[in-house]
């Protein structure tokens, strides 16, 4: 017995309407729709045939409340205005897919209570699993009990499965670079030290000056292209040879500002940051920064959230991944 499209619309059309159209059970619709059980391709055509024609779509609420899994995660990140979350966000989507799941985000523009109210979302609709970029060191997961696993990407907090890039590694590069590029004075934009990726790579940085330089003035900004008022008037005060950023952002604020100024970068003052976004080969000159492999940091993580779902009882596991230097334009050997 036919049925034509428009007696039911598709969001209507049910396991029971296409058995009835391919002539087979309820039970192996099931089976092919999930790819289980041993069903012959020519049934498995037939079955396939009525699902096209009739334009049936699985519930997915449906199914999760019969499996109790939604097969989707949440992700958490603090600034999507800054190039380098939407490529993490791009590679944990892919990731996620990868396995079946679909990905709900959250955009906290780190603020605290947009993530509060962002975790309670998430956990309310019922996500498998989340991967978690914290705006601070606060840790809002606490009050929930461990009632959806999560994995903590690029700023580690304790007790979580964690996977974040060599920080310290990377302010130590990034040291001895210029200490070799014959750099002695230098200003220091570090990004907010209640972010724990901020505060490794600042103390890399000290750790790899030790004496061999003066640091010059030392300065926290968001990481933002936006400077705060210190950050300007220790930039134009032009005491330095070379500004070191907290991350790309910030050192692309700051050759705004020189250019505004007049103040020719690398001439006059280097510039270098820490990221390797895409803006940090466009701006001109283009930016000398430490690399973040960031496809890999959100692969790692839906790695680890998989495991964690697959088996909530699972040691806690930490992934660091390497950084690398790329020197570009924006330093001048002194
Ligand atoms: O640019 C944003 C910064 O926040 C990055 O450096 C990243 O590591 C994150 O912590």
């Amino acid at each position: 017995m036919t049925q034509s499209k428009k007696d039911k619309p598709p969001g209507k059309v049910t396991l029971r309407d296409v058995a009835r159209e391919s002539g087979v059970s309820v039970a192996t619709v099931s089976y092919v729709l999930n790819d289980t059980g041993s069903v012959g391709e020519k049934v498995k055509k037939q079955v396939r045939t009525a699902i096209k024609r009739l334009g049936y779509r699985p519930n997915i609420a449906a199914q999760a409340m019969r499996t109790g899994r939604t097969k989707t995660i949440g992700i958490i990140l603090p600034d999507l205005r800054n190039p380098f979350f939407p490529e993490l966000a791009q590679s944990v989507e892919s990731a996620a897919r990868a396995n079946g799941f679909a990905v709900f985000m959250v955009d906290t523009q780190e603020s605290p209570t947009a993530e509060a109210e962002g975790i309670y979302k998430l956990i309310q609709y019922g996500v498998e699993g989340i991967v978690w970029c914290p705006s601070s060191d606060k840790d809002y997961f606490k009050e929930y009990n461990g009632a959806v696993p999560v994995v903590v990407i690029d700023r580690p907090l304790p007790d979580y499965d964690t996977v974040y890039s060599d920080y310290v590694k990377g302010g130590h590069l990034m040291a001895r670079y210029l200490l070799d590029q014959g750099h002695q004075t230098i200003g220091l934009i570090s990004g907010p030290q209640s972010i724990e990726s901020a505060a490794q790579r600042r103390q890399g940085f000290l750790q790899g000056i030790g004496d061999q330089a003066s640091l010059q003035w030392e300065v926290e900004n968001p990481f933002s292209i936006n400077l705060c008022p210190e950050a300007v008037a220790a930039l134009l005060k032009k005491d330095v040879s070379v500004v070191v950023a907290g991350n790309d952002m910030i050192a692309i604020g700051a050759i705004k500002l020189f250019h505004q100024h007049n103040i020719k970068v690398p001439e006059e003052i280097s510039v270098v940051g820490f990221d390797d976004i895409p803006w940090s080969e466009i701006v001109q000159p283009a930016l000398t920064t430490m690399h973040q492999p960031i496809g890999e940091l959100g692969k790692e993580a839906v790695n680890l959230l998989m495991r964690r779902i697959d088996n909530p009882k699972a040691s806690r596991k930490s992934v660091i991944l390497d950084v690398a230097l790329v020197a570009r334009q924006s330093v001048a050997t002194r």
